[in-house]
């Protein structure tokens, strides 16, 4: 498929703005997810989901934005309610089933009125019962219950503790993404794309989610991903977090 996808960097105006200019009418659809999560968490600068959403009005492509770690995590409406988004279709899983096996796509009547009609839409999970049954008991919640405000707040906290401690102990760390979803980059002073990312001190990340992870604090994964809170982390975990990290940080300035 590499011949026909063009991949300008996420918050690349410039580069976005010639690729449309060069290819336009031969683009099919620009996909793109709100804020680039799987290296820390980048958010979009202003006016860049804007610029996507403008040209490809522009130019007919269909914008789809991918909501897989957005949707009903950093608000009810996901990236779409935050920035006032409307793309022309929209993918979502993770937090819509709450670790349940789902994903989901929807958008404009226009085209999801296709299917069924000349395309066929399925798979293995397609219908899955308990899936369905953690989605809908996930929506139930976050509608009736200020689940994410929770989370947010909790989140916020714990980005400002442990903005807190590296400033305390000197060393520059930049934190990109949302309370609900967000991390930090060490020894940079911006991170908009990925390769800003990738010059920041990644071993200085690596040493201290190897010594969180031995104090038995795992909040990142793979250490590349950002850091998802849920409502089940508590504000005591929030604060075994920040203890556990003041020593750390501590311990790698040594
Ligand atoms: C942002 C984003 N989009 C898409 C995917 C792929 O989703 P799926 O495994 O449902 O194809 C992932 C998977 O982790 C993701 O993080």
């Amino acid at each position: 498929m590499r011949e026909f996808i063009i991949t300008p960097p996420f918050n690349d105006f410039e580069g976005f703005e010639r690729v449309m200019r060069s290819y336009g009418e031969q683009i099919a659809a620009v996909i793109s997810e709100p804020c680039q999560g799987n290296c820390a968490a980048i958010n979009p600068q202003d006016g860049f989901l804007q610029l996507i959403r403008k040209k490809t009005e522009e130019y007919g492509c269909v914008f789809i934005l991918d909501e897989v770690k957005t949707g009903f995590r950093i608000a009810n409406g996901g990236a779409q309610e935050y920035y006032r988004l409307k793309p022309d279709l929209v993918t979502y899983a993770k937090a819509l089933g709450n670790g349940y096996p789902i994903a989901a796509f929807g958008g404009k009547r226009e085209i999801m009125s296709i299917i069924g009609h000349g395309v066929a839409q399925g798979g293995t999970y397609t219908n899955n019962k308990p899936g369905v049954a953690g989605a809908y008991a996930t929506l139930s919640l976050l509608k009736s219950k200020p689940i994410l405000k929770t989370i947010e707040q909790r989140g916020q906290r714990l980005m400002d503790g442990l903005k807190e401690i590296f400033e305390e102990n000197d060393i520059p760390a930049v934190f990109t993404g949302y309370p609900a979803m967000f991390s930090f980059s060490l020894g940079v002073e911006s991170v908009t794309c990925q390769r800003d990312w990738q010059e920041s001190d990644r071993g200085l990340y690596l040493k201290l989610v190897e010594k969180a992870i031995e104090k038995g604090v795992m909040p990142d994964h793979d250490a590349r991903e950002p850091w998802f809170l849920c409502y089940s982390h508590s504000d005591a975990d929030i604060a075994e977090t920040l203890n556990v990290y003041a020593e750390i940080v501590k311990e790698v300035k040594r």
